[in-house]
């Protein structure tokens, strides 16, 4: 593989890694350190360019991140482009000024007038809409800069070489409607060539697992954990190939699949190993230890938490059954950065794979990717369509989907049906097709109903459907009223459910589960 000819230096924005598979996106791959990292790692590599991420900090914060000296800002060595927090930092760097003016704060879709005689807007409309979320702002440029677009006020910056530049606005999330555009302009400015494809990654996933299973003469088993989700599925078909019968799939039957999704989970990860390796499957039932721990709690996190516990505990003693000297995961970009475990983002919600420290070596070889990468992993290496187009669905499961009640098999159960109900009312109206990811959640607010003139105080259902490429952000969807009568008349046949609410919230400020 070529060296990295791109680097993301990491000062812990939410959308870090959505840089990073942006990158990809348009075929060139990237590389995220945090900034300590940086001189060590440029000791043994060249580079063509740099990205300044974006950051929850002002530049006038106590412990702020600074940019590693030896980047040299002054555009001699590298091409660099700093992204909001980025772009305050190399203004406030190189004399110019950043304040936080009463007002100002820009968050969301807002317009922009670029300067399209820029090489960084080539080909970019004169007013474009963006995704901006700042309270700083830069209000004096550095000496030989130039404002580059505006809004409110400077909404990019260049260097007068155009080596040196700066976005207020986020180019990397698809909000941004010319965001990959400004990207790719950005990799033509400091020539880097494409250098991913899917193909490449299986091989080289393969090569590194090989190489540290390889390392170990003694290595006889390693355990993957699979859910029957897209992520372990492809990385069973990814691995099968190169440890054979070594490799061995736990599953466990936590009682929080949906309907069907045990036999799914047997079927697909058929399809990863092949018919003739499905011996090395094995699932585990743990649905009553689960239902028990679980329920003593309504939080969210807490229950997250409980979920993880068990989960060790049961692959712990897998790993001791087959004397396994490895776990591997299918865990993905996405999971450790809301798991507060990517540079420094912060926690949203703790993930059951992520920060578990295993008695044996972990791997996670889908640690830097997003599912639509994953999915297109899934494509290249012929899994069928059913996998690779698959809806995600949370690891702790319907667990996750009671709320603000305590978790009983009734209510899982309850659950369970509902979101069969709403699913195949969606397939019959073709309408799963528009939609990402599907959310049935029991609401524990009761309320007061009437049924066959008698009253009823029960519980509500909440239906919710998000539409997203990458779940690092989410648009509610608006089902059509005809949809939303029929999932509501269905729904309410249940002797305790009074009320159906249809959730559109966008994420954020919403997430798009309710735990
Ligand atoms: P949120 O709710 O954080 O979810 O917007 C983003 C995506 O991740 C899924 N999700 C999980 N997946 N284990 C998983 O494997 C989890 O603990 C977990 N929590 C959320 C969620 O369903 C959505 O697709």
């Amino acid at each position: 593989m070529n060296s990295i000819q791109i680097l993301i230096v990491d000062f812990g924005s939410q959308y870090t890694l959505v840089i990073g598979r942006t990158l990809r996106e348009l075929g060139v791959r990237s590389l995220i350190l945090p900034p300590k990292k940086v001189e060590k790692w440029l000791k043994n590599n060249t580079l063509k360019a740099v990205i300044l991420s974006g950051s929850n900090y002002s530049v006038h914060n106590e412990g702020a991140p600074e940019i590693p000296k030896v980047l040299d800002i002054s555009g001699k060595k590298y091409f660099i482009l700093g992204i909001c927090y980025g772009m305050q930092l190399l203004s406030h760097k190189l004399g110019g000024k950043v304040e936080r003016p009463i007002g100002h704060r820009e968050y969301g879709p807002s317009l922009v007038k670029v300067n399209t005689k820029h090489s960084l807007f080539n080909k970019v409309k004169e007013t474009t809409e963006v995704w901006a979320s700042h309270g700083d702002t830069v209000i004096k440029l550095p000496k030989n800069f130039n404002s580059i677009a505006t809004s409110s006020g400077i909404a990019a910056m260049s260097d007068k070489d155009n080596r040196v530049m700066g976005i207020q606005f986020h180019p990397e999330v698809i909000d941004t409607k010319e965001g990959k555009k400004i990207l790719q302009n950005f990799l033509n400015i400091s020539g880097c060539k494409k250098d991913w494809n899917p193909l490449n990654l299986v091989e080289q996933i393969q090569k590194e697992v090989l190489d540290i299973v390889n390392k170990d003469k003694n290595i006889k088993k390693v355990i993957l954990g699979v859910s029957g989700g897209v992520d372990s599925t492809t990385l069973a078909r990814v691995l099968s190939p190169v440890l054979g019968d070594r490799l061995i799939c736990v599953a466990i039957d936590t009682g929080g699949f949906r309907k069907n999704e045990l036999a799914e989970l047997k079927e697909n990860t058929k399809s990863a190993l092949g018919k003739n390796k499905v011996k090395n499957l094995v699932v585990i039932s743990a649905q009553e230890e689960f239902i028990k721990n679980i329920s003593g709690t309504i939080d969210g996190e807490e229950k997250r938490a409980k979920f993880r516990t068990l989960y060790k505990k049961i692959f712990e003693e897998q790993i001791a059954k087959y004397n396994a000297e490895f776990i591997v995961q299918g865990t993905l970009a996405t999971d450790i950065i809301e798991s507060g475990k990517a540079g420094q983002s912060t926690m949203i919600k703790t993930h059951h794979n992520v920060g578990l420290s295993w008695k044996v070596k972990d791997l996670h070889p889908f640690k830097n990717l997003f599912k639509y990468e994953v999915r297109e992993l899934a494509r290249v290496l012929n899994l069928p369509k059913a996998i690779y187009e698959r809806n995600p669905f949370p690891g702790p499961g319907l667990f996750l989907r009671v709320v603000g009640v305590p978790v009983s098999k009734e209510n899982i159960e309850l659950v369970r049906e509902a979101d069969k109900t709403v699913n195949d009312i969606l397939k019959k109206h073709n309408l799963d097709k528009d939609i990402s990811q599907l959310i049935v959640a029991l609401l524990g607010v009761n309320s007061v109903g009437v049924k066959g003139d008698e009253r009823v105080y029960g519980h509500s259902l909440a239906i919710r459907a998000v539409q997203t490429a990458d779940f690092m952000t989410a648009k509610g969807y608006y089902f059509p009223e005809d949809v939303v009568n029929e999932i509501t008349n269905a729904l309410t046949k249940h002797k305790n459910i009074v009320r159906v609410f249809f959730d559109m919230t966008p994420k954020p400020p919403a997430t798009t589960e309710f735990e």
